[in-house]
């Protein structure tokens, strides 16, 4: 029998409370290098998939650290994705206030609420540990289509497109901006 935290989609099924959010480190490097050298997984991305261990323990040691909030997604424990939150303060003081999220879950586990899940996780521990936030918000290509309903799903508002925002892999984007308040209700 299925709980209702379980789904069971195609052959395989994931219990959702065994989902959680702990600090990335050095032991995670061959899981991260799963989901870091997978096409499908970049092709939304801003890097292209890595083509060596030693770009998996950069990112792990120097990329990662300087987010302002940063967690693998573990299931079980097996680190398979990551989700983050950039300060958007670095070079505009007036947006201290205010962070991008970022993700990635493992193409092997996509379609399973596994993203939905962290991403209302993440919002949460967000606003609780970084007390000056005010503002979560993320871009999303208009191609990206999953992306753009895991955030729906979590709660966040639409807020409009990006006309060719972005140059990205040889092509102008087109990003649609979705954004959480503090202040909305969380879900
Ligand atoms: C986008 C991504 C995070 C979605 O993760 P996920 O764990 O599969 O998402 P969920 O299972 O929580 O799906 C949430 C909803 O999106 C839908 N969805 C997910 N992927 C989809 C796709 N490719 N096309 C259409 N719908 C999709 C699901 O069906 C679900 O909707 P439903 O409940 O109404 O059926 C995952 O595909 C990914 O890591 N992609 C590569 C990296 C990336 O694009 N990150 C985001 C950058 S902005």
């Amino acid at each position: 029998m299925i709980s209702t935290n379980q789904m069971e989609i195609a052959d395989e099924t994931i219990d959702l409370t065994q989902i959680s959010l702990r600090p990335l480190n050095l032991s995670d490097l061959d899981d991260l290098m799963v989901w870091t050298t997978d096409e499908k997984v970049a092709k939304f991305c801003s890097w292209e998939p890595y083509t060596s261990k030693e770009e998996g323990i950069n990112f792990i040691q120097n990329i990662a650290t300087k987010f302002a909030w940063c967690r693998a997604i573990y299931l079980n424990d097996r680190a398979i994705g990551c989700i983050s939150l950039t300060s958007n303060s670095e070079h505009d003081k007036t947006r201290e206030k205010s962070a991008e999220l970022g993700y990635v879950v493992g193409s092997k586990y996509w379609g399973k609420g596994i993203a939905t899940q962290v991403v209302k996780q993440a919002v949460k521990d967000g606003f609780s540990e970084l007390t000056q936030l005010m503002r979560v918000e993320a871009l999303v290509d208009v191609e990206n289509v999953g992306s753009q309903r895991v955030l729906e799903k979590a709660g966040f508002q639409r807020e409009g497109i990006l006309r060719k925002y972005i140059f990205l892999k040889g092509k102008g984007r087109d990003m649609v901006i979705f954004s959480f308040l503090s202040s909305d209700p969380h879900l």
